[in-house]
């Protein structure tokens, strides 16, 4: 048999490789996909090889990654239950779809991957590879198993895997639009997360003077940061370090994983902070009220459905299209203000802007006719005017 594997570098999918092997008899090809995790690339591949891989991918998926996904999360203002940016989720229907590729391409009879059967990673991994090679099967090492870490680590030595594990005591995943952190102390609820093991966003001690920057919009993507261009992956990193300096960008939450297990979750994601606060703040200038109304329903659902594993799920698609849509005028600036801990916004302009200062200045200047608004104001109320009235008779015994 021959696998294609979803390589990490990993303890879980290192062990892997070797256990594909033993197992299964399998060829393992590894295939590790570059989504902007600080990763020592060679060190990944002279450990997929140690381990007994046949061949070995990398694939620099940075570009794809911030154009194809992130670019479709700013617009939907993607954030599952109001808070995750989705980040992890998003990058496992990318680096899915280049495992299916290269298992294509090397003829293979398997995919695998090195999700555990509890979390969300399975569902986002099983679907994806499920609709792009429903012919290969798809292996699980990990939800098969049945080691515990420690267990795992004895089988690593036993089988002299090569293994650099880094000393944190948290299971981390990272990429362009965000870090996510779990396990260890973070399991009790009540522990706050150790500013130690953060990297981005930086403690109180380290915040320097505010400042300022104009994000610049161009059908709802950003396009430049104080007039200067830049493309999207860049600006990304950048602003993952320029916001999380003044400690912007933490998210502490208890999140509903899709199998009904509440999660303990730390995320780190200035950059997606930043850039979806703006992203909102310029809609509200130039979307109208019922359509904002209408696209935040849109935004919870597209979010439920990444968040879920339902990318490939034609709806995402039709959202994608509604989204679209209002894109098309969210093009303009947004002034924000960095400081101490603290993300506001400033002001914002737009050629699409539906902001009137002609009617709404309180000066008396204004070309808006407020006779108009006393009839208006009388109808306005009418339903609760005839319920009232109706309840009133009854209760009165009329
Ligand atoms: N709860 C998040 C999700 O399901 C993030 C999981 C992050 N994984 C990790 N090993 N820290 O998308």
């Amino acid at each position: 048999m021959r696998v294609a594997l979803s390589y990490s570098g990993g303890l879980d999918t290192t062990v892997s490789i070797k256990w594909l092997q033993e197992k299964y008899d399998a060829e393992v090809i590894t295939v590790t996909v570059d989504v902007g995790q600080p990763e020592d690339f060679e060190e990944v591949e002279k450990r997929a090889y140690g381990a007994g891989a046949v061949k070995h991918y990398l694939i620099d998926g940075k570009t794809r990654f911030a154009d194809e996904f992130v670019s479709k999360a700013i617009r939907a203002n993607a954030l599952y239950q109001g808070e995750y940016p989705v980040s992890t989720a998003l990058a496992r229907y990318l680096i899915a779809e280049e495992v299916a590729r290269v298992a294509k391409a090397e003829r293979c009879d398997a995919v695998a991957h090195g999700c555990t059967g509890k979390g969300n990673d399975q569902l986002r991994f099983d679907a994806t590879l499920a609709v792009l090679v429903p012919e290969m099967r798809v292996i699980a090492p990990v939800r098969e198993w049945d080691m515990s870490r420690d267990e795992e680590m004895d089988y690593a030595r036993s089988k002299g895997l090569r293994l650099d594990l880094g000393k944190s005591q948290f299971s981390i995943d990272e990429n362009l639009w965000g870090r996510s952190l779990e396990a260890g102390d973070l399991e009790d609820p009540w522990n706050e997360p150790p500013w130690e093991a953060l990297k981005f966003v930086r403690p109180p001690t380290e915040w320097r003077d505010g400042e300022e920057l104009v994000i610049e919009f161009d059908g709802g993507i950003p396009v430049a940061i104080d007039g200067e261009k830049m493309k999207l992956d860049v600006m990304i990193q950048h602003l993952n370090f320029r916001a999380g300096r003044h400690g912007v960008g933490l998210i502490d939450h208890i999140e509903d994983r899709v199998i009904g297990l509440k999660s303990r979750e730390v995320y780190e994601a200035p950059a997606a902070t930043l850039l979806i606060r703006t992203h909102r703040d310029l809609e509200k200038l130039v979307l109208s009220r019922r359509a904002l109304a209408f696209k935040k329903h849109v935004e919870d659902e597209w979010s439920w459905l990444v968040y879920a594993g339902l990318w490939y799920d034609p709806l995402r698609e039709a959202l994608d299209a509604f989204i679209d849509e209002t894109q098309r005028y969210v093009t303009g600036e947004v002034r924000v203000r960095l400081e101490k801990g603290a993300l506001l916004v400033r002001g914002r302009r737009s050629p699409y802007s539906a902001y009137s200062e002609e009617l709404i200045t309180y000066s008396a200047a204004s070309r808006f006719d407020q006779r108009a608004g006393e009839a208006f104001s009388r109808i306005w109320s009418l339903e609760s005017q005839i319920f009232s009235r109706a309840r009133r008779e009854v209760r009165s015994g009329r």
